[in-house]
C-alpha cells in the first residue's frame, strides 16, 4: 500500500511546489499527488486552481500567462509554480506520481513532457473522465485512475471501457461493500484524502492500493505505531 503526499507534503510546505515535494520525499512518502493546469503557452504547470488568486495572490488564470511570467509569481514562502518538467527533474522515478489533470486540451503536451519517464512510475487521474479518454486515445498503455467522490455503476463501466487500473475514491465512500464491487469489476482502489492514522489503518485493512494524505509523516508514523502495537499484542497472546 503506497502513501501519496497530496499536493506534496502540503501541511508542511506550500502545496504543489518543489518544497512540498521534497518534504514528501523526506517524510518517506512512496508517491506524490500533483495537479496540472495549462499556461498560456501550453506548458503543463503544477498548481491546483486555474485561478491564480488562492495560492499566489495574483489576478487571472494560469492560462492568461506564459510559463516565464507564471514563474515570477510567489506560490508561497518564495516558492514558484513548477512546470511538470521541473517536477520530473526534482523527483526520482522511484517516487510514484499521481498526475491529476485539472484542465482539458494539453494532453499531448503532458504526454510529451513524460516521454522519457518510465510508464511504471506514474498514473494519470482526473475527475473529468473525458480527459482520461483523450489520454487513452493518445497512449494505449499508460495507467489511468478515475477520480470520483463515490463509486457508481457508471464509474465502473467507464473505468473498464478505458482500461483504467483504479478508482480513486473519497475515503468516506470506502467500505467492505464498495471494495468488493471494485474487486469484482477487476479494479483497484485508491483513497483520498486521509490525514488521520486510524482512518489510514481502516482503509489499508480494506485493501486500498494507495492513499493520498496532506500529512505523510504523521500517517506513516501512525501506521508504524499501530503495527507495533498489533505485533506486541500478537506476541503476548
Ligand atoms: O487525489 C484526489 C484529490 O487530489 C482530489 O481533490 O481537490 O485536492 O484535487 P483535490
Ligand atoms: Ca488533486
Amino acid at each position: 500500500m503506497l502513501i501519496y503526499a497530496h499536493r506534496g507534503a502540503s501541511l508542511d510546505a506550500p502545496e504543489n511546489t518543489l518544497a512540498a515535494f521534497k518534504a514528501a520525499i523526506d517524510a518517506g512518502a512512496d508517491g506524490i499527488e500533483l495537479d496540472i493546469q495549462a499556461s498560456q503557452d501550453r506548458v503543463p504547470v503544477v498548481i491546483h486552481d486555474r485561478l491564480l488568486k488562492r495560492t499566489t495572490g495574483a489576478p487571472g488564470n494560469t492560462d492568461d500567462l506564459p510559463l516565464e511570467e507564471l514563474q515570477k509569481l510567489d506560490a508561497g514562502k518564495g516558492e514558484k509554480i513548477p512546470s511538470l518538467a521541473d517536477v520530473l527533474d526534482a523527483v526520482p522515478e522511484s517516487v510514484h506520481l499521481d498526475i491529476e489533470v485539472k484542465c482539458k486540451g494539453i494532453e499531448p503536451e503532458i504526454l510529451a513532457t513524460l516521454k522519457d519517464r518510465s510508464k511504471s512510475s506514474y498514473a494519470f487521474s482526473s475527475f473529468d473522465w473525458s480527459v482520461l479518454e483523450t489520454i487513452r486515445s493518445l497512449d494505449g498503455d499508460v495507467e489511468l485512475w478515475l477520480l470520483m467522490a463515490a463509486m457508481s455503476d457508471m464509474a465502473i463501466a467507464k473505468a473498464q471501457a478505458l482500461g483504467a487500473t483504479a478508482l480513486a475514491v473519497h475515503n468516506d465512500g470506502i467500505n467492505a461493500k464498495t471494495m468488493k464491487v471494485a474487486s469484482d469489476a477487476g479494479l483497484k482502489v485508491v483513497s483520498w484524502t486521509v490525514n488521520e492514522p486510524d482512518e489510514a489503518k481502516r482503509v489499508r485493512e480494506l485493501g486500498v492500493i494507495g492513499m493520498c494524505t496532506d500529512a505523510p509523516a504523521r500517517v506513516i508514523a501512525g501506521l508504524v505505531a499501530r503495527d507495533a502495537v498489533a505485533t506486541s499484542e500478537n506476541t503476548a497472546s
